[in-house]
């Protein structure tokens, strides 16, 4: 399976950094394909909403790191999402990915799994609930099955994060995949 797994924290060797890095070993080593886009280290310009990309031939208005990641993403079984939580949500540097889906979203409808992975330094698992439930719409809006989700709690920097078993999980929900 091809999985792309897209990330958009800021910090390289942080919390959610990690938590992709031991899902990728889990997914790579149960044979999978993992191809990692880091958001917050790629150029990615917000959508403007122009509809250039619905109404003429010439696609997103923005010749950016986004035509490097759209054929990975076309082609994707699975697109595995991590951020850590910001205000309530996932950041802004992964969001940005995420709107810029719009130019293609007519064809990455269907046939993918997705799974969504979290860091957050709050104690309780409601603070992650927008993220979550915007995860849970934009799955069901793209019609693709959702494989798994991991929500880390108390997990404020790497060594609150060593603490849990967050790292185990991350990497059984990679090999599971
Ligand atoms: C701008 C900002 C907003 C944050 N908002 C929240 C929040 O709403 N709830 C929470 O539990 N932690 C919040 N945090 C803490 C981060 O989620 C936490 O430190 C996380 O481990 C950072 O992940 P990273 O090391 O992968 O960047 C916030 C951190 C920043 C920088």
């Amino acid at each position: 399976m091809k999985i792309i797994v897209i990330t958009g924290s800021p910090h390289r060797s942080g919390t959610t950094a990690a938590l992709a890095e031991q899902f990728s070993i889990g997914a790579a080593g149960a044979g999978h394909q993992v191809c990692r886009f880091d958001a917050a280290f790629k150029n990615v310009h917000p959508c403007i909403a122009c509809e250039k990309c619905h109404t003429t031939e010439d696609g997103c208005a923005f010749k950016d790191d986004m035509e490097d990641l759209n054929p990975k993403l076309l082609e994707a079984d699975a697109v595995v999402f991590v951020s850590p939580i910001y205000y309530y949500d996932i950041n802004a540097q992964i969001k940005a990915v995420i709107d810029r889906f719009y130019a293609n979203d007519a064809v990455l409808h269907g046939h993918k799994k997705a799974a969504l992975i979290l860091a957050m330094a709050d104690d309780t698992i409601e603070s992650a609930d927008g993220a979550v439930a915007s995860f849970k719409s934009m799955t069901k809006f793209l019609e693709w099955d959702i494989a798994g989700t991991l929500i880390g709690v108390n997990c404020g920097d790497v060594e609150a994060l060593k603490k849990t078993d967050y790292l185990t999980q991350a990497y059984e929900l990679g090999k599971n995949m």
